[in-house]
């Protein structure tokens, strides 16, 4: 099979990885990619947001599957464009990508459906969103309706920042047209955690759940990141937190996008809060998370195009998936100053040693090759991930291997995976 992936984040790194390992590829294409899916792969410099040209390579090359890694091709109807022209691909059509491009859209299907979730207002007009916060009680959590990576979302402790937050989103505009409406929900308490899903549109298997570590710096602190390191099986969600939320969460998702007429195909990704008294969804998105599927990805066992290929064809009740009996973390390196300000084009090192251990993956993220020199090329450079038995074991392992890497002013936190030996 000839096989096209889109995109360039550590996400695809540990994607064109796993295909890569699959018996059913001949040839693997990905598009940008970077200088880590080039071990995998050939990369074609078509950027993921050209969907007329990804779509002219893909017949041109007479692309057999075609993989989309991140939301915005998704959400702006990649799959719908190439199903038109007979292509085959993984990934929710437009319409049912709008459980991520639009919170308001997910946020009333939740409400209409009775899923957990915080309790929220939507507003298209500024003056009347702050007049909202000026009367009710904080925290509250103002997110921008459209995607934004990850940055549209502030939680507010004080009536300053809520308002400053509308401001910022919808007076300056600060994510384009993605802020011209808003959310206002109920601060949650809780601890995350991500669960994902295969769906086929008439069933849905969940992956072992992971905990991303969103804020950049250690103990949860600073400005929200696209992720900064992740861990899997997340151990918040035992099996009995699990049937819940299949039975709360899970299957009335699946039961609402039927009665809504909508044909899910692809991954769901539930980005839930648990607590005591349960667990309410914080957002859906449509796609594997990063840095989660670098975690998720290296502990499947069952070929991944054999899944995909299930989800196109509506078969995923038939295909057994099977997942190693381990565990896996992650720790992302980052040029310092991420996610506000960082530069590039630092030399990096080290990558080769920390993969002489079998049980250390490298996944490149920002890094391209220029003169023979691997360099940075991005705000997430790269991330280690370890496989073991054992929490304690994958911290030391992941960690032994950032201490092998090296790059001008890089940085990483701490403490990832703490919270999964408490
Ligand atoms: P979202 O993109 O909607 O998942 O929001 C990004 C992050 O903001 C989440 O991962 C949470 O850490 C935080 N967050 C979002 N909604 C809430 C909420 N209702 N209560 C508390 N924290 C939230
Ligand atoms: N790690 C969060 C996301 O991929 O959206």
């Amino acid at each position: 099979m000839k096989i096209l992936l889109i995109g360039s984040g550590g996400r695809e790194t540990a994607l064109a990885w796993k295909l890569s390992q699959s018996s059913r590829l001949d040839q693997l294409f990905i598009a940008p990619g970077n200088a880590g899916t080039a071990e995998y792969g050939n990369n074609i410099k078509i950027e993921s947001n050209n969907l007329n040209a990804l779509k002219e390579f893909a017949l041109k090359e007479k692309i057999d599957l075609t993989v989309v890694g991140p939301e915005i091709p998704l959400s702006a109807g990649i799959v719908d464009i190439f199903k038109s022209n007979g292509l085959k691909i993984f990934g929710p059509v437009k319409k049912a990508a709008q459980l991520e491009s639009s919170k308001i859209f997910s946020k009333n299907l939740l409400k209409k459906y009775k899923i957990p979730t915080a309790e929220y207002e939507s507003f298209k007009d500024p003056e009347r969103a702050k007049d909202y916060i000026k009367s009710v009680t904080l925290p509250l959590v103002v997110k921008a309706d459209g995607l934004a990576a990850g940055k549209g979302v502030t939680v507010a402790m004080s009536e300053e920042e809520a308002l400053s937050a509308v401001e910022r989103i919808m007076v300056d505009k600060k994510f384009g047209k993605a802020g011209s409406k808003i959310v206002i929900e109920d601060y949650l308490e809780g601890e995350e955690a991500t669960i994902l899903a295969f769906c086929d549109g008439k069933n849905i298997k969940t992956m072992p759940a992971a905990q991303d570590h969103k804020a950049a710096y250690d103990g949860g602190k600073g400005p929200n990141t696209g992720g900064m390191g992740a861990y899997a099986p997340a151990p918040i969600v035992s099996e009995d937190v699990e049937l819940k939320i299949k039975e709360t969460i899970i299957e009335p998702t699946l039961r609402a996008l039927n009665t809504e007429g909508i044909d899910f195909k692809g991954i769901i990704y539930f980005g839930l809060m648990i607590s005591d008294d349960g667990a309410r969804v914080l957002e859906y998105n449509v796609r594997f998370g990063d840095p989660e599927a670098q975690v998720i990805l290296p502990l499947l066992e069952t070929d991944l195009v054999d899944i995909m290929e299930a989800v196109i064809k509506g078969e995923l009740a038939q295909i057994e998936i099977e997942w190693k009996d381990k565990k896996a973390l992650c720790v992302v390196m980052a040029s310092g100053g991420y996610p506000v300000e960082y530069e590039t084009g630092k030399e990096i090192t080290g990558i080769k040693e920390v993969e002489r251990d079998k049980d250390s993956i490298v996944f490149q993220a920002g890094t391209r090759f220029e003169k023979a020199k691997l360099l940075t090329a991005g705000g997430r450079v790269l991330a280690v991930t370890a496989l073991g038995n054992s929490f304690e074991e994958v911290i030391s392992k992941a960690y032994a291997g950032v201490g092998k890497i090296n790059f001008n002013d890089l940085y990483y936190r701490n403490d990832i995976g703490h919270k999964a030996l408490e």
